[in-house]
């Protein structure tokens, strides 16, 4: 593994007992006092277990948790910036302490997943959760929203998997952060750049991946399946589409399609940052980061944070602190005079040259069974959307 980039905070961790060890563990968490996990914290647990969050070894302490909500540092200083935290309520506060052991349970299998050392219980501040993370307090805002449904406690300490949640979807493309970084070694791609993605790869963003690989030996199209909001495309349904692209629009022995377990924390910036350096830890040195990273609106359709506010974070760090490197582009689109996918860096002509569709007049048409024209999204995307529209219109109807 000595020619991949390391790791954040320069090991892999593995919280995952595996063969007798996992077995006894299971038995013992069994046995153990129990508290359940909300999907978002399953997610947040897969992701520590596998060390894709290295160097997290468990559920942020307080210490933690306010230098990361103030500086975007862990206490050792190294750069880190969401929150990964457990809630728990009063009643099982009152029932926990510290130094014991305790039983992790996924809330909707109601299978047990993990063994959580309880190192502390502290207030759940979640005016200062949610102004840090997200710059408001707004409810309306998909990121508070989940930080109000969250307990008004927090437990923090190291946890071990004993089992991992039952996955019963994509398990073709799951792949821990060992399995893609041996993957990598194999492949002999040195520079990998991936690419987050809650969003079918439409057009602008079947460019971006194809630039970056230009500049690169692979590219890692990393979809987040975790928890998203409502009226987000279903991860069952942007898998489709992706696997028709790389059926025929990409170079399979360049690309490589692996799920991302993380719940979308919308936290735009903030999250551009958490979205790197957990790439680093799959393996990756170049990560894309475009217009509206991760980003979220207000009701009157007003985004939460600025176009690019996610690219001019990674000023306020050193490179190396990063560690793995950003590719940044601006807003790209369709120019019909250059016949061509371009942004304002690269296209002299003005808007009227441009083939813009709002998101609000794409989602119409395919609504309507209409296909937009491909130089927005190839038609074999949009008959998969189409066909989806159709079924969760007959389901809700
Ligand atoms: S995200 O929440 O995962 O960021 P999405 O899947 O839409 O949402 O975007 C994936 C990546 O593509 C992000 O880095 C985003 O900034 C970038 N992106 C999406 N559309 C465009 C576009 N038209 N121009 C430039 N960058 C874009």
């Amino acid at each position: 593994m000595e020619d991949l980039i390391q790791p954040h905070g320069g090991k892999l961790i593995s919280k995952e007992l595996s063969g007798e060890e996992a077995k006894e563990g299971v038995r013992k968490a069994k046995e153990l006092k129990k508290l359940e996990l909300a999907p978002y914290e399953v997610s947040d647990l897969e992701m520590i277990a596998s060390g894709a969050m290295s160097p997290l070894e468990g559920f942020m302490g307080q210490e933690q948790m306010q230098s990361v909500l103030k500086r975007m540092r862990l206490p050792s200083g190294l750069v880190w910036s969401l929150p990964v935290v457990k809630s728990v309520s009063g009643e099982e506060k009152k029932s926990l302490k510290v130094g014991e052991e305790v039983g992790l349970i996924d809330g909707e299998s109601r299978e047990v997943l993990a063994i959580l050392k309880v190192a502390e219980i502290f207030p759940h501040d979640k005016k200062v959760h949610a102004n840090e993370t997200y710059q408001t307090e707004d409810p309306a805002h998909p990121g508070v929203a989940r930080i109000l449904s969250m307990e008004e406690f927090l437990v923090g300490g190291d946890i071990q998997l004993v089992q991992k949640p039952k996955h019963t979807k994509f398990l073709n493309y799951r792949r821990d952060p060992k399995d893609t970084r041996a993957l990598f070694i194999q492949k002999k791609w040195k520079r990998v750049v991936a690419f987050q993605t809650r969003n079918p790869i439409h057009r602008a963003h079947e460019y971006l991946t194809k630039c970056a690989l230009e500049m690169t030996d692979g590219l890692m199209i990393h979809p987040l399946v975790g928890q998203t909001k409502g009226d987000d495309i279903s991860a069952e349904v942007r898998m489709k589409c992706y696997e028709v692209l790389m059926e025929k629009y990409y170079a399979n022995d360049r690309v490589l399609l692996s799920v991302f377990p993380a719940a979308m924390r919308y936290a735009g910036p903030r999250e551009a940052i958490f979205h790197a350096v957990v790439r680093k830890n799959y393996g990756c040195t170049h990560f894309i980061v475009g217009r509206d990273h991760a980003g979220a609106s207000k009701p009157d359709g007003k985004p939460y944070y600025g176009s690019f506010d996610a690219q001019l974070i990674f000023n306020n760090f050193e490179p190396e602190e990063i560690g793995i490197t950003p590719i940044f582009f601006d807003f790209t689109f369709y120019c019909k005079t250059c016949q061509g996918m371009v942004s304002p860096k690269t296209c002299p002509h003005d808007k009227s040259h441009h083939l813009s569709l709002s998101g609000t007049k794409v989602r119409e048409m395919l609504r309507q069974g209409e296909i937009p024209p491909p130089e927005f999204t190839r038609p074999e995307v949009a008959r998969i959307l189409i066909e989806a529209m159709k079924e969760k219109s007959a389901v809700s109807s």
